[in-house]
């Protein structure tokens, strides 16, 4: 019997998180969770039911009213909210343009890392959370904690390309720029490295790489406790 393994995936956004978290939760056979999807999610709730993003007490009042249900499966990630796909819905402008206020409220914090816990406990071999508080916060004794950084150019062309062209790679970039501050400055669990998470810097490495390199660090820890 294998123990369950927490491979904790942090960092900011651009970095390869979702694709290396995916990758890596396929090959070693453990479940998936996009903690993003989640704060995604709760915010495409509250802009579809009038809720003032930028009222943190309004905010906080709705913040138990969605049910978030996430899926498991790297393969294919799914997210609902009250029952329906918010796959693609959580991924438009204007949700991620109020994303970073909704997820400072918290209110909306305590509630998600309530279901993000609750999903490492119905996963028998283990999961693989990506985030930017994960490895700090939801799960400070994780199995493997990694930090994924990029330079802010890698990280918008990465992000553009994704955005197939709606926008340009400049406007890409200073969004995200935005957002990371916003999302580092926060009072409440702001993305940062644990001291115990190892970082890898992704501007020069292909995801076949970073795959590689996280698998090896699970896999010698795995070696260790098991
Ligand atoms: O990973 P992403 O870009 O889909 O995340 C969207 C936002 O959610 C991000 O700007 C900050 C927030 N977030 C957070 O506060 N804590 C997490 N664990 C994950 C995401």
């Amino acid at each position: 019997m294998v123990n369950p393994v927490i491979v904790a995936i942090d960092g900011p956004s651009g970095t390869g998180k979702s694709s290396t978290s995916k990758a890596v939760a396929a090959k070693l056979g453990l479940s998936y969770l996009d903690t993003g999807a989640q704060y995604r999610a709760i915010t495409w709730w509250m802009l579809t039911n009038g809720v003032d993003v930028n009222d943190p007490v309004a905010v906080a009042d709705s913040a138990g009213k969605p049910a978030i249900v996430s899926g498991s499966d790297p393969a294919a990630p799914a997210i609902t909210v009250d029952g329906l796909d918010a796959s693609g819905p959580i991924r438009s402008q204007e949700v991620t343009a109020a994303v970073s206020a909704v997820s400072a409220v918290p209110a909306v914090r305590a509630r998600m890392v309530e279901l993000q816990r609750a999903a490492a406990d119905e996963a028998p071999e283990g999961i693989v959370v990506e985030g930017r508080d994960i490895g700090t916060t939801v799960f400070p004794a994780a199995t493997v904690k990694i930090f994924l950084t990029a330079s802010a150019e890698a990280r918008a062309a990465r992000r553009s390309s994704e955005l197939k062209g709606a926008q340009s790679v400049a406007a890409t970039q200073a969004a995200l720029v935005r957002r990371d501050a916003a999302d580092s400055g926060r009072t409440t669990s702001p993305l940062a490295k644990a001291d115990d998470a190892v970082e890898v810097d992704t501007t020069e490495l292909s995801l076949e790489q970073v795959v590689e390199c996280v698998v090896t660090l699970v896999e010698e820890k795995r070696a260790t406790i098991s």
